[in-house]
């Protein structure tokens, strides 16, 4: 009977000997992280102790117990000991009855049958947020392999996640992109490829608009006697105020923009394995949401005209923070603004308990700015339920010469381009895969190198963003966690596991001293824990390092399969491979990577 339920579980126990199971009831961590029930029987052994003579406490120092070995006494500590053979048996049967969801930190199916409730609480997460006609930079890339991280690791805690992008698409820049695009623009190039061209033109007007800003600067400070030109600024703000006017020729042209962005986005992020559930954008949002908030904000006293702009009194005392900008001068609307209006309209669309920022942690006073309005127009339910996730800075990502800008094709392409070159080292490696239509292959491998490798780094830290590192082929890398997750795949294929044998049959080849295979047990038997501390602290690279140390390990007790022909492999050992390939692939996928499958 499966350990997934209570008598299942009672019965596995019992039938390894271990006759109380009376704390199988005691707590549901059980059915989720197998330590627990070592910790559990322990404080059963413990309990029966309590109201006994003093010479049977002294006895019951080394007690019998089927999951302990007997306790050794090494000069400075005591020590307990799982018994390897019995540890073997409970986590084989444990992780094969989980399959995908061991780690999950999640109650089994059968136990919610059981009445136990674990209704999954709504979180949004909102990640990658790039802006149209602008360049993908480092922080939009971590962003989407943080982002995409922070949504799995929910979603394998038992929350129910939306994953989200908040386009940059509404704003002053998209004024001076239509301002470029009457200059430079070419429905030829766009259609070829119009993320690119789109760069172009905006790398081109932005150009224009610095020198027309130095000029009048210097006419400002009698450099210069000149007469001072606006003509770009002026478009610029003409075209932003007509779309928030709702001009149809301006929103045609808006619109047309948009849609193909968002297309060549989808397949972009595909490449890494990563979706959205909903493209939104700073478009989005509802002249009534707004006015809701000027509304509730005036309503408080926090909102004033200032020189024909309208601010927001973010903190009265608070100098640093002091007004922000709601409204320019002009009337249009400013990011602030429109943060704070989309948080209003997605508590309607979705009455989410919990949503998360990921973005860089540059703009941490941004946010506090947007959770600081909401508790002052009167919304701390709303504000109390958003957290703003930052993380540090890129280094060494550059856009090729001459190019007017990095964008995530670019970033991609360097990165399977890198990672070609750490197959093409390493022969064996690139064997596993040749069979495999190559380009597809490489593009995948490419992705988890890359975002392996942001994922191993501290959040708050900077990533070092090194072609180098992943054109070779090293332990700690995304491509070796890979070829290890290949290679153990073909060695199962075929496979067949017998469950009911699994119980009964002989794991005697974990014991003894120096075993290499009960040092990997021990490290699968933690991989709950694991994914339960990197989700308190949203660190990927706790499971990052868990896995390395897990691969490190496994050429110990790699068989080829030339040797193991002739003999077959015991069920025990078969048993391990497979366990130990769960315990892989759920980490891999925790972490929001996609691993190759044949
Ligand atoms: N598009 C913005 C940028 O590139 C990031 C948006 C972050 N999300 C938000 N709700 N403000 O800087």
């Amino acid at each position: 009977m499966a350990t997934t339920s209570v008598e299942g579980l009672c019965g596995f126990l019992q039938a390894m000997g271990i006759e109380n199971t009376s704390f199988v009831s005691t707590s549901t961590d059980l059915y989720t992280n197998p330590l627990a029930i070592y910790f559990s029987h322990l404080a059963e052994l413990i309990v029966q102790l309590t109201d006994c003579e003093q010479q049977v406490a002294y006895k019951s120092i080394f007690p019998k117990s089927p999951l302990f070995g007997h306790p050794v006494n090494d000069g400075i500590n005591l020590l307990f000991y799982f018994s390897n053979s019995n540890l073997a048996r409970l986590l084989m049967s444990y992780v094969i009855d989980r399959g995908a969801s061991y780690g999950n930190n999640l109650l089994t199916e059968a136990l919610v049958e059981n009445g136990v409730d674990t209704k999954g609480q709504k979180v949004i997460v909102e990640f990658s947020s790039p802006n149209l006609g602008k360049a993908f930079t480092g922080l939009h890339l971590r962003s989407t392999i943080i982002g995409a991280f922070i949504a799995s690791v929910y979603e394998r805690l038992g929350w129910n996640v939306t994953r989200m992008t908040f386009l940059g698409d509404w704003g002053k820049h998209i004024g001076l992109l239509a301002a470029g695009w009457s200059r430079f623009g070419s429905d030829e190039l766009f259609d070829a490829d119009p993320l690119r061209h789109l760069l172009d033109v905006y790398a081109q007007i932005e150009e224009l608009f610095k020198k027309e800003q130095e000029a009048a600067k210097k006419v400002h400070e009698g450099e210069d006697d000149a007469e001072v030109s606006h003509e770009i600024e002026a478009e610029r703000d003409d075209f932003f105020k007509k779309l928030e006017d709702g001009d149809p020729d301006a929103l045609t042209l808006w619109k047309r923009f948009r849609e193909v962005c968002i297309e060549r986005y989808t397949e972009l992020y595909a490449r890494l394995g990563v979706r959205f559930d909903d493209y939104s954008g700073e478009s989005d949002v509802s002249h009534e949401a707004i006015e809701e908030v000027e509304n509730a904000l005036k309503e408080n006293g926090v909102y004033r005209e200032s020189d024909g702009a309208w601010v927001i009194d973010i903190s009265k005392t608070d100098e640093k923070h002091g007004a922000a900008i709601a409204r320019f001068r002009n009337g249009t609307t400013t990011y602030l603004l429109r943060d704070i209006a989309t948080v209003v309209e997605r508590s309607k669309k979705y009455s989410f308990d919990k949503m998360i920022y990921v973005v860089s942690a540059r703009q941490t006073t941004h946010f506090q700015q947007v959770f600081k309005a909401l508790d002052l127009m009167g919304r701390s339910d709303l504000a109390q339920r958003l957290e703003h996730i930052g993380f540090g800075d890129v280094h060494g990502l550059l856009p090729k010469e001459g190019a007017s800008g990095l964008l995530l094709s670019d970033i991609l392409d360097q990165c399977r381009d890198a990672t070609k070159l750490a197959l093409d080292a390493d022969g064996d490696t690139l064997q596993l895969f040749s069979e495999e239509d190559p380009e597809r292959v490489l593009n995948a491998l490419g992705a988890i190198n890359l975002m392996a490798d942001d994922l191993s780094t501290r959040r708050g830290g900077t990533f070092n963003f090194d072609l180098n590192k992943l054109a070779n082929p090293g332990d700690y890398t995304g491509l070796n966690l890979q070829k290890w997750y290949t290679g153990l795949s073909s060695k199962l294929s075929g496979v067949e596991i017998d469950r009911a044998e699994l119980e009964s049959t002989d794991y005697s080849m974990f014991e003894g001293e120096d075993n290499a295979y009960a040092d990997i047990l021990r490290l699968l038997v933690q991989f709950p824990g694991i994914v339960k501390t990197s989700f308190e602290k949203l660190e990927s690279s706790h499971i990052l390092t868990f896995l390395f140390n897990l691969v490190d390990l496994l050429p110990n007790v790699w068989e080829d399969e030339a040797e193991a022909e002739g003999s077959s492999r015991s069920l025990a050992k078969l048993a391990f491979y497979k366990c130990f390939h769960v315990v892989l692939e759920n980490g891999m996928r925790t972490l929001g990577l996609a691993p190759l499958t044949a």
